[in-house]
């Protein structure tokens, strides 16, 4: 039984990422760039596969005809795919311009720049000097670091670790602790932590060849749904959609984080699969529920293990001032603690927010209500467009502003998950019947990058021949692959550890009775099967 939660599985899994072409550091030659990620040839297909299984099941194969089980009736989805810069007004009346940020500390002494909130530690005393000894590590790590902290700073020997008296648990340094008292996860002595200062997260640019002024300033998007937001209007006037319908964007994000971390967890550049649903505000908390539903059993219908995902509704206290609910999918990463959770996707109830924002300005909450926030002129601190974004409902004859349900899904978060979740190293019989140990990506048919291997036995006596031919039948149905090189249990191997599901061999008997051996990688059974009907049934298995 493999170890879930541990450190030295998740290098394991990033080292076969890396060696099998899944995902690299970027410009690695040049000593890469920290937070950005290039997905190699393995990588790009089972992205552009998770992608693809999210537009197929959540628009393009939508039955807007039938009522989805648990929506309370049929709706409609759409498309679409905004720019990436988009007019700064945009980032203002949404928040994004006055409210994203995070708070970074800085060391002065080894100019290191960390998440305030990630900074935590625990008291340490050595004859009679005494420290807060602060990691920004996590999960697993946390503890061991500090201990190498603690010797380091009071130079005791491996030995006589024991002498070190440790006071309490963790705690976050935010709030517990003055910082003289705080000694940096990187510096020698305490007291070199700076004070917390804000940092928007948004990254900015200049638009045009003459660019200087304050006009020009523009920002890279932080998450694509406000082009889904400002494009409302568009498409209710362009389509014959009606509420309740949602549109569904995938594309580019970019965060500016202060510390980007856990392999492609937390990227300054990623991609987010993003609904804005939007319904009548009566009908919202029921809505809510079945988009909450339906995006957790999409990850199980995927194939990930419920055990290692949880679905976790935000309390009160915890909802952003406009939302009604909100609910987290989160997933046990090896490279969390035990009983840590990371956030795959949150499924938000947003009300009328959002075009309130880009109708009437930034929105602010005072005594309970949502008002255009105003500047000491008594002007709205942000004017919005002053368009009409309400919703004129033709059957019913009433106009409303929709509410709005939003589950918002990172890409790579959701890569991450599933490669982490079909990373298995388990011992397979070799070619002689020896147990040997194998490294097996169990990826669903859907998401694996290579449906089929097309392996001929030996490179003689006509069954490459035979190989190709079916490797030509098979192609234009499915992502497959033709391998003549090196032992069939090497070739085995090698698409195990790529998550190819079925080889098909090609041996002396297929020769003999048109018949091949088709290999499931998961159960191990090898069956035979007539090779005219290979095609058939393993695009059935796809379906
Ligand atoms: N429009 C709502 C929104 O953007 P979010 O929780 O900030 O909400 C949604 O982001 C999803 O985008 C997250 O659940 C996560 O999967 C992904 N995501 C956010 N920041 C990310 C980052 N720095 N790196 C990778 N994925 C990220």
């Amino acid at each position: 039984m493999d170890k879930q939660n541990d450190q030295s599985r998740m290098d394991r899994i990033v080292s076969l990422a890396k060696r099998r072409g899944f995902i690299f550091q970027s410009s690695e030659i040049y000593g890469g760039l920290n937070g950005f990620w290039d997905y190699g040839p393995l990588g790009v297909s089972l992205k552009r596969n998770l992608k693809e299984c999210w537009w197929h099941d959540m628009v393009a194969g939508h039955d807007e005809l039938a009522t989805s089980p648990g929506a309370p009736e049929p709706h409609e989805m759409t498309g679409l795919d905004c720019t990436i810069i988009m007019h700064p007004q945009v980032w203002k009346c949404s928040g994004h311009f006055d409210l994203f940020h995070d708070w970074m500390i800085d060391c002065r002494e080894s100019k290191r720049r960390y998440r305030y909130d990630h900074l935590h530690g625990r008291w340490a005393s050595h004859r009679g000097k005494k420290v807060f000894v602060v990691t920004d590590q996590s999960g697993d790590e946390a503890l061991p670091h500090t201990l190498t902290r603690a010797q380091k700073f009071f130079g005791v020997r491996a030995n006589k670790l024991a002498e070190i008296e440790w006071e309490g648990d963790l705690l976050p340094l935010a709030g517990n602790v003055t910082l003289a008292e705080a000694l940096g996860p990187d510096a020698g002595e305490p007291g070199t932590l700076t004070e917390p200062r804000e940092f928007n997260l948004m990254f900015e640019t200049r638009i045009g060849a003459l660019a200087g002024d304050d006009d020009d300033r523009a920002f890279l998007r932080p998450e694509t749904a406000q082009g889904i937001f400002v494009n409302f209007k568009n498409v209710l006037d362009t389509s014959r959609v009606r509420v309740p319908f949602g549109i569904a964007q995938i594309g580019k994000s970019f965060r500016n984080e202060i510390t980007p971390r856990n392999f492609t967890f937390r990227s300054r550049e990623f991609e987010q699969m993003e609904i804005e649903f939007f319904c009548k505000p009566a009908d919202s908390a029921a809505w809510y529920r079945y988009w909450r539903d339906r995006r957790w059993r999409w990850y199980l219908d995927l194939g990930l293990t419920e055990g290692r995902l949880q679905l976790r509704e935000h309390a009160k206290d915890e909802l952003s001032h406009y939302s009604v609910g909100t609910a987290d999918i989160e997933y046990a990463f090896p490279f969390l603690a035990p009983g840590e959770f990371g956030e795959l996707e949150g499924i938000a109830h947003r009300g009328d927010f959002d075009l309130r924002s880009h109708m009437e300005g930034k929105l602010v909450r005072k005594d309970g209500e949502l008002v255009v926030e105003t500047g000491d002129d008594g002007k709205p601190r942000h004017r919005g467009s002053g368009k009409d974004l309400s919703y004129f409902d033709d059957i019913s004859r009433e106009r409303y502003i929709p509410h709005v349900i939003e589950p918002s899904a990172g890409a790579d978060r959701a890569v991450l998950a599933f490669l982490c979740d079909a990373y298995h190293e388990d011992e397979v019989p070799d070619e002689d019947g020896k147990p040997r140990s194998r490294t097996v990506l169990k990826l669903h048919p859907r998401l694996a990058p290579i449906k089929a291997a097309i392996l001929p036995l030996v490179k003689k006596d006509g069954m490459p021949e035979v190989a190709i031919d079916l490797y030509r039948k098979l192609k234009p149905h499915m992502a497959c692959q033709y391998d003549e090189k090196g032992s069939v249990g090497r070739r085995y191997a090698r698409q195990d550890e790529a998550g190819t599901p079925w080889c098909l061999t090609i041996d002396g008997q297929t020769l003999a009775d048109k018949t091949v051996t088709l290999r499931d990688r998961d159960s191990l059974v090898q069956s035979r099967l007539p090779i005219e009907e290979c095609v058939e049934i393993l695009r059935d298995k796809l379906r």
